[in-house]
């Protein structure tokens, strides 16, 4: 019998190699000295898959690397948080992507090497990967433009073979929004935006009018608003959840997925969306405690007492 999963993540991955302490930015030609270094898994797509890991799910990741010591490490990360590794292609040609963050002050300049990430299409996605999960999370796909391509196609596959379906697009950094809202939002069951996100989509300025352009094609409208909480758009409902709020942020790195993954956990355990957006926020929130998007999800019994020693709950 083949190995089943709750959840099978769709996405990029990459290292990111943090700079801290620098005196300054960097000039060209120059060369300054940075007093702290950490080479840490990056990722969006990772740290959703490790933290819903972490809060119960069974989870699988299907992404590309290179055959390198960075894809070395994004493997090790992920399995140390239980995630099955055994779907992720190692490329001979491109190499993992990778991410340099140099940290100035509250300033920060990042760049980034994509690499193997950007060359997955759908044809390294089969049916028989698929059929092993209940449920499939796709995320970053402006950071996938081989899977951007083919969205449509692909979530029409899911559905097909009786899979439930979310989407974090994330922020286009071409700024394209280039996606086909009317055929594909009808097969993603939950769709997962920030704020600033869903008005880039849109070309609106404000929420309300982006909800109504969109409502006749979503069927779960979830809108990640930071330290406000989160709204929940149905065909007949509209909620809003208030944040657990956290007034010693370490920083919010990873908080939309840290959402996500408390979300879709109580989206799986068939819990009402009020349920959903209650245990979301409270994974944002948990997530804000420590540094990085995993660093408060160690374990389900550290995420729970970070939750009821901050949060009371
Ligand atoms: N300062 C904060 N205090 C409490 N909860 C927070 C805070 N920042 C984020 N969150 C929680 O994390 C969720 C996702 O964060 P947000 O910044 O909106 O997403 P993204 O990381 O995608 O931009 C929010 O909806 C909220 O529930
Ligand atoms: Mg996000």
């Amino acid at each position: 019998m083949m190995e089943r999963f709750e959840i099978l993540v769709v996405g990029e991955l990459n290292v990111d190699l943090i700079l801290n302490g620098l005196p300054s930015l960097p000039e060209e030609g120059k060369e300054i000295l940075a007093n702290e270094m950490t080479l840490t898994l990056g990722s969006s797509s990772a740290i959703f898959a490790s933290n819903a890991s972490v809060l119960g799910n069974k989870v699988a990741f299907l992404g590309k690397i290179g055959n390198d010591s960075f894809g070395e490490l994004v493997i090790e990360s992920l399995e140390n948080k239980k995630v099955n590794t055994g779907l992720i292609i190692k490329s001979e040609k491109e190499k993992t992507g990778a991410t340099i963050v140099l940290n100035y002050g509250e300033n920060r300049a990042m760049v980034t090497h994509p690499g193997a990430m950007e060359t997955m299409t759908l044809a390294d996605i089969h049916e028989d990967m698929l059929v092993r999960a209940r449920h499939l999370h796709v995320s970053s796909i402006y950071l996938q433009p081989g899977i951007k391509k083919d969205l449509t196609a692909l979530f029409t596959m899911a559905k097909g073979l009786g899979l439930t379906t979310s989407l974090d697009m994330q922020w286009d950094p071409e700024e394209k929004w280039d996606i086909d809202v009317k055929n594909l939002l009808p097969l993603v069951d939950v769709f997962l935006p920030n704020e600033a996100e869903l008005l880039a989509l849109t070309a609106q300025k404000d929420i309300d009018s982006a909800i109504s352009m969109l409502k006749p094609y979503v069927n779960s409208l979830i809108i990640k608003m930071g330290n406000k909480g989160s709204r929940g758009v149905e065909r007949e409902r509209d909620i809003t959840a208030p944040p657990y709020l956290n007034d010693k942020v370490i920083d919010a790195i990873g908080a939309g997925d840290s959402f996500n993954s408390g979300f879709i956990t109580r989206y799986l355990e068939g819990e009402p969306l009020e349920e959903c957006l209650r245990y979301g926020n409270l994974a944002g929130a948990v997530n804000t405690t420590a540094a990085g998007g995993t660093g408060a999800f160690t374990s389900l019994k550290a995420f729970r007492k970070t939750a009821r020693k901050h949060f009371g709950v």
